[in-house]
């Protein structure tokens, strides 16, 4: 018997799955924000990545909502105290640079994986960004490769803004160790990174029916934002992501029922109640 492909068949398939949330939340009158490139860059990949995730596991659009929104303001918070350059890295089909008010001589460098990126740059052909974009295929969890983008990419800059939005859970603890590490450069003001808890991983595993085989959470620290701490990162936010979901009114009834419950310790996340954030670094 042969067996089914999973829907998600790598790692770069959940930025077309995560593309189709910021498409529909768009659309609604009252959107948080307008990415009216989305819908084209999910394909008809996302949008069938997205019906198999609310057939097994419910409709889980809030936390890409409220992330897409929390890091967007400090993304524009970041340009009003100076920053000079952002470094999206895992930045997928995001579409900030096409989207967001940006100083137009401001360099946003975008990594991924090479294929996707490729596949970005073809469909995004026709648009002009907001300011000055560049696009590096890179697989991140190469140290070498790794180190040479991140000296081209902060090459000039002195506040920097880095994201990894939607990466580190991806990858293994010591190579989330490893980025901590190579981030604390001179050039780097701030690093936004999101996190999730053991409990969220584990929730996914269960209800997924094997759906993120291909793309496991395997970064869930035990510490939640210690872990950065320990690496010698200030944290300036911790941003509840349940929580933020609840102040923009994204909840269905059950959740807002949950985001009015004590929350987890950002330190101890815990093993019981779900728990994830963006947190906002500095060194
Ligand atoms: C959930 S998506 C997030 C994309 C984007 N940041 C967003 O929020 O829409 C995860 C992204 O991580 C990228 N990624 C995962 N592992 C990577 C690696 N080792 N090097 C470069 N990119 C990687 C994938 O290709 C994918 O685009």
């Amino acid at each position: 018997m042969t067996e089914m492909k999973p829907i998600i068949s790598s790692v770069s398939d959940t930025a077309r799955w995560v593309a189709v949330y910021r498409a529909i939340e768009s659309d609604r009158p009252d959107a948080l924000f307008h990415d009216p490139l989305a819908g084209m860059l999910a394909g008809e990949v996302g949008p069938a990545i997205a019906a198999e995730t609310r057939r097994v596991m419910g409709d889980h659009g809030w936390p890409i909502v409220a992330r897409t929104k929390l890091i967007d303001d400090m993304i524009t918070s970041a340009i009003a105290e100076g920053c000079d350059r952002v470094v999206n890295l895992a930045a997928g089909l995001d579409t900030r640079p096409y989207r967001l008010d940006l100083p137009k001589d401001l360099i946003w460098v975008e990594a991924d994986l090479p294929a996707l990126l490729e596949e970005k740059k073809r469909l995004l052909e026709w648009q002009t960004p907001r300011c000055r974009l560049i696009r590096r295929g890179v697989d991140l969890a190469d140290p070498i490769a790794r180190k040479v983008f991140l000296a081209d990419a902060l090459a000039g800059a002195s506040r920097a803004f880095v994201i990894t939005e939607g990466l580190v859970m991806y990858l293994r603890p010591e190579e989330v160790r490893d980025l901590a590490f190579d981030f604390r450069r001179r050039e780097v003001a701030w690093w936004v990174v999101d996190i999730v808890s053991v409990v969220i991983a584990e929730r996914l595993e269960r209800s997924g029916d094997g759906l993120l085989k291909n793309a496991p959470f395997t970064f869930t620290p035990a510490n939640g934002v210690a872990f950065f701490e320990e690496d010698g990162w200030t944290v300036l936010d911790i941003e509840s992501i349940l929580l933020a979901a609840s102040r923009f009114r994204r909840l269905s009834p059950l959740y807002r029922l949950f985001a009015g419950l004590p929350q987890p310790n950002p330190r101890k996340p815990g093993t019981i109640i779900p728990w994830s954030a963006v947190l906002r670094l500095t060194h």
